[in-house]
This record gives structure tokens, sequence and C-alpha cells, in this order.
């Protein structure tokens, strides 16, 4: 975690002033100051989901979408590692979304819409990625029943936030009904040195 408008709760709702578009007031209103800040401190947890997602081995074309992408870091980091996938980013922030598309990325669309209504077909997307965003959700269940709509046969979902923001695996799995298969992974190696991120993986199955 890298900005101070921690949710209360775990979810939903933020410390501080809430504006149209879900932001508390803190590092995440400043999207060049969070891009630093964060760079810093969530740099091991960047590198782990673009290992992750490298080691996947994905064919040329292969779609991967970030969700609550803010200043755009992780969509380009996949990309530098897995060159060749169309990657897909959002987030519900236009200020963040605005900031990511000053710098183009070869493979990288950036766009401003919600987790809860994503702008996509049923089973567009082999891999789903989030990086510390899911505890802002204001509908974690909407948000997860969409990443696990837009998910291919196949795919794979990978939620990584702090480990006691994730919902449990018998609630996610309530959610979803049957076809999906729900892991919550308390302890993930080598994402930080305080070690706080877990992560919700879903699966089709
Ligand atoms: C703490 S930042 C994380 C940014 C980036 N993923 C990272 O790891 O550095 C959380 C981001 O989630 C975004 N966000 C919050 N609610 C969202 C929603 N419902 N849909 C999409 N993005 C959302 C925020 O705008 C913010 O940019």
């Amino acid at each position: 975690m890298t900005d101070t408008d921690h949710h209360q709760h775990g979810r939903g709702r933020l410390h501080g002033r809430l504006t149209p578009h879900g932001h508390g007031m803190g590092p995440m209103n400043d999207p060049g100051r969070y891009e630093r800040v964060s760079g810093h401190l969530s740099g091991r947890l960047y590198r782990r989901v673009a290992r992750d997602v490298a080691a996947l081995r994905l064919p040329a074309g292969a779609r991967v979408l970030d969700v609550g992408t803010g200043p755009g870091t992780m969509p380009r980091r996949i990309a530098e590692s897995a060159p060749g996938l169309r990657i897909d980013a959002i987030d519900v922030s236009r200020e963040m979304i605005g900031w990511a598309q000053q710098r183009a990325t070869p493979g990288v669309t950036f766009a401003v819409a919600d987790v809860a209504e994503l702008p996509w077909p049923d089973a567009t997307f082999d891999v789903v990625v989030s990086t510390l965003s899911q505890h802002h959700w204001a509908d974690v269940d909407a948000g997860l029943r969409e990443v696990r709509r837009v998910l291919r046969p196949g795919g794979h979902a990978w939620v990584y936030d702090v480990r006691w923001a994730l919902p449990q695996e018998e609630s996610v799995t309530a959610s979803l009904g049957t076809g999906t298969s729900v892991v919550r992974e308390r302890r993930l190696a080598r994402t930080s040195w305080l070690n706080p991120v877990g992560r919700l993986v879903l699966r089709p199955v």
C-alpha cells in the first residue's frame, strides 16, 4: 500500500472526501506523485506480477487486462516482460488514465472504466490482473463477477492486494456460483519486505 487514504472496514469507504472518481484525498489525487511513491514502495510487487504473467508464455496477441491501473506502471512492466501481448488497462479515475496515456507504450491501451461494468464481451481476456486496487472498489462482488465474466476458458484472474482486504474464498465462491475455482493465497513470496500482499486467484473450471 502506498496511499494514505485507507479504507474503513477494508472496502468501499475511504477516509476523507470522496470525489466523483472514487478518490479520497492523498497521493492518488496526484498521479505523478503516486507513480513516484508506488514505484519505490510497490516495485517488488510489480516485478513479481510481470514475472507471473511472463511465466505463462502466452502466444503473441493474447489479451491481458489490468484493472485499477492507476498511472499505468503495471501494464508497462508486463509489456516489457512479455512483448507481443495485447494489454488493456482501465481505471475509474480520469486523472489516472489521462496521466497514463501521456506515455504511449506499444501494445498497451488505457481507458476509463469501472470494474463493476467492464466494457468488453464475455470471455475476452486470457489474463486479468489487478494490483492494490480491489480494496478501493465500491462493490467488490460486482467487480469480481465482471472480472470472471471477461475471462476466457483456461484463463487466469489474479487480484493482488493487502491480504486483510481480500474477500474470503467462500464468499467469492458463493457470489460467482459454479464454474469458477477460487483460491485465496495469503502470503506471496517476493512482493514486499513486509509481505502484506495476498492474491485471489479465479479460474474457469
Ligand atoms: C492504490 S491505486 C493502485 C494503482 C495501481 N494498480 C498500482 O498498483 O500502483 C488504486 C487504483 O484503483 C482505482 N479504482 C478504484 N476503484 C475502482 C473501480 N471501481 N474500477 C476501476 N478502478 C478503480 C483507483 O482509481 C486507483 O487508481
